[in-house]
C-alpha cells in the first residue's frame, strides 16, 4: 500500500481526497455513502451571517456534459450552523473545514471569529468565488485586492488555516492566488464553478431562472486543471484542486501538476459512493506504478518550465497545535 497522508500546511490528512463545497452537505448527511473516515477532510456547503432562502427556481440545469446551478448560498446562517452542525460533526473521524460566504469584507470577518473558537472547525474555506450572488458580479474572485482585503480581515479573526477558493472566471488566476497568498491565506482552492448558461430554444427560456449560473463537472476538467496548476506555479501555499473530477487518473493529475489534494464535486451526485472509493483506486494506481509515498508525485509535472515558485513572505498569526487524523 502507497502511504497517502498529505500536509496542507499545518494540517496533516489521511489521504488526499476531499469533499467539495456545496456537493456533500455539512458531511454526515452523506455518511451512509461515504464514512468520514474514508477521506482526508468534510467540506461544508457555505455558511453565511444570516439565513439565505437561496436564488428562485428553476436552479439546477443538466447540459449535455455538465451541471449548471444557480442555488443563490441558500443555507440556514451562522447561528444554526453552530447549534445543529457543529455539535454533530465534532466526532466525525475525518478533518471538518468550514467554507464560508458573504456579501461584504466585513461580514466574512465576522463569520471567521464566529467560528474561531470551535474546535470542531479544523480549517475555514473562505468563498471568494460564488457565481451566484451579487449578480454574479463576483467582486472578491475577480480582484486581486478585493480577494486580498477579505483575506485579511479574516486572517485578523482567527488563528485557523484559511484556504481561499478562487474562480476560475479570470484571466490570469495566479494573481489572484498570489493576492491572498500575501494577504495570509494558508492555502488556495482552485477552482469553482465556471460562469455559463442554457436556453430551451423552443420556449426561448434559459434553463436556470437567475439565466447564468455556475457550470461544474467532468467537462471543466481541463479548464480547472490548468487553473490548478497554474496558482501551483504562482505560489508557495499548497493548492488544493477541484473541478471536473471523477476518477483516481484525474485526481492523480491534479497532483502531478502541483495540488497537494483534490476536492470532487459534482460527480458525486452522479455517483455518491465515488469520494469513499477514491483514496483505494488511487492507492492502486500507485502500487500499480510502483510509487510508495503520494507525495512523491506532487509538482512532478514536466511542463519544462523550471522551478514552481518563489516564496512569499508572509506575516502569519501563531499557528494552533497540529490537527491530524
Ligand atoms: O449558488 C451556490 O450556492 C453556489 C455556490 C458556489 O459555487 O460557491
Amino acid at each position: 500500500m502507497a502511504s497517502l497522508r498529505v500536509p496542507i500546511g499545518r494540517l496533516s490528512l489521511r489521504n488526499p481526497v476531499l469533499s467539495a463545497s456545496g456537493t456533500f452537505g455539512h458531511g454526515l448527511e452523506m455518511a451512509g455513502f461515504c464514512p468520514p473516515s474514508a477521506i482526508g477532510a468534510l467540506v461544508s456547503k457555505t455558511v453565511t451571517l444570516r439565513p439565505r432562502p437561496g436564488n428562485p427556481l428553476p436552479r439546477l440545469c443538466e447540459t449535455s456534459g455538465g451541471l449548471l446551478n444557480s442555488i443563490g448560498l441558500e443555507n440556514r446562517g451562522i447561528d444554526a450552523y453552530l447549534r445543529d452542525v457543529v455539535p454533530a460533526v465534532r466526532g466525525a473521524d475525518t478533518l471538518i473545514v468550514t467554507n464560508i460566504g458573504a456579501e461584504s469584507p466585513a461580514d466574512f470577518a465576522e463569520l471567521a471569529e464566529r467560528l474561531d473558537g470551535c474546535d470542531a472547525i479544523d480549517a475555514l474555506e473562505v468563498n471568494l468565488s460564488c457565481p451566484n450572488v451579487q449578480g454574479g458580479k463576483l467582486p472578491f474572485g475577480t480582484d486581486p485586492a478585493m480577494a486580498a482585503r477579505v483575506i485579511e480581515l479574516v486572517r485578523a479573526r482567527t488563528s485557523k488555516p484559511i484556504w481561499a477558493k478562487l474562480s476560475p472566471n479570470v484571466a490570469r488566476i495566479g494573481e489572484m492566488a498570489k493576492a491572498v497568498e500575501g494577504a495570509g491565506a494558508d492555502a488556495v482552492t482552485a477552482v469553482n464553478t465556471l460562469l455559463g448558461m442554457a436556453i430551451d430554444w423552443k420556449s426561448g427560456k434559459p434553463g436556470l431562472a437567475t439565466v447564468q449560473g455556475g457550470y461544474s463537472g467532468p467537462p471543466i476538467k481541463p479548464i480547472a486543471l490548468r487553473c490548478a496548476w497554474e496558482c501551483a506555479r504562482a505560489v508557495a501555499i499548497p493548492v488544493i484542486g477541484c473541478g471536473g473530477i471523477r476518477c483516481a487518473s484525474d485526481a492523480l493529475e491534479f497532483l502531478v501538476a502541483g495540488c497537494a489534494a483534490v476536492q470532487v464535486g459534482t460527480w458525486s451526485f452522479a455517483d455518491p459512493g465515488a469520494l469513499a472509493r477514491l483514496p483505494g483506486e488511487i492507492d492502486a494506481l500507485l502500487d500499480g506504478a510502483s510509487i510508495a509515498d503520494v507525495r512523491s508525485i506532487i509538482g512532478s509535472v514536466r511542463d519544462g518550465l523550471g522551478p514552481r515558485h518563489a516564496a512569499p513572505s508572509i506575516a502569519r498569526a501563531e499557528p494552533r497545535p497540529v490537527a491530524s487524523t
